[in-house]
């Protein structure tokens, strides 16, 4: 119950099961885009809609993401989350988007990152960012670990 309640401080859940905007983004339908540009956001934001193809949530000061952040977001094939302040990655956090074809996370300082943390269900993920992103030699470690356990 208290990793729940902890979960839903980073994260809102049922997000995406309404159509409209998230507050403090700017979506366009018709360029299947939605970007959360520079808005001071500490969570990815609810209510991102499904038709979403190019999530921009950058310049942010989020912290921590996880599975319950992307759900129903089968269309992303570009997410980018670069220039924030992720310092822990978990598990699956990306391996709902079964479209994703390229994460940024530049500019970010990653500590820690959970064994399958960059796994997606599709096998799709072809470009994965990591300029400037590593907070120091334990996320190094991970990685390391990570790429080892790779079939
Ligand atoms: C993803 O896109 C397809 C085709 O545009 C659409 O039919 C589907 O509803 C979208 N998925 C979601 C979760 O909205
Ligand atoms: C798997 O990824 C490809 C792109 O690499 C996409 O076209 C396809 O729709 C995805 N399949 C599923 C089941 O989401
Ligand atoms: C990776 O991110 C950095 C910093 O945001 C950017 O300058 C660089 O062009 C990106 N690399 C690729 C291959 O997109
Ligand atoms: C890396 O930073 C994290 C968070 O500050 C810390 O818990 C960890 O011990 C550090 N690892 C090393 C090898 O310094």
């Amino acid at each position: 119950m208290r990793v729940l309640a902890q979960r839903l401080v980073f994260c809102a859940l049922l997000g995406s099961l309404y159509a409209s905007c998230p507050p403090r983004c700017e979506c366009s339908e018709a360029a299947h885009t939605v970007k959360c540009v520079s808005r001071e956001l500490r969570a990815v934001p609810a209510g991102i809609p499904g038709y979403t193809r190019n999530l921009f949530i950058t310049g942010n000061h989020i912290s921590r993401i996880g599975p319950e952040c992307f759900k129903g977001l089968d269309n992303v094939t570009t997410l980018s989350l670069s220039n924030n302040r992720i310092s822990e990655v978990d598990s699956n956090t990306f391996s709902g988007l079964r479209s994703l074809r390229s994460l940024d996370l530049s500019n970010n300082q990653l500590a820690i990152i959970h064994p399958e943390a960059f796994m997606v269900q599709n096998h799709s993920l072809l470009d994965l960012n990591l300029s400037r992103a590593l907070y120091n030699h334990s996320s190094v470690m991970d990685l390391a670990t990570l790429c080892a356990g790779a079939p």
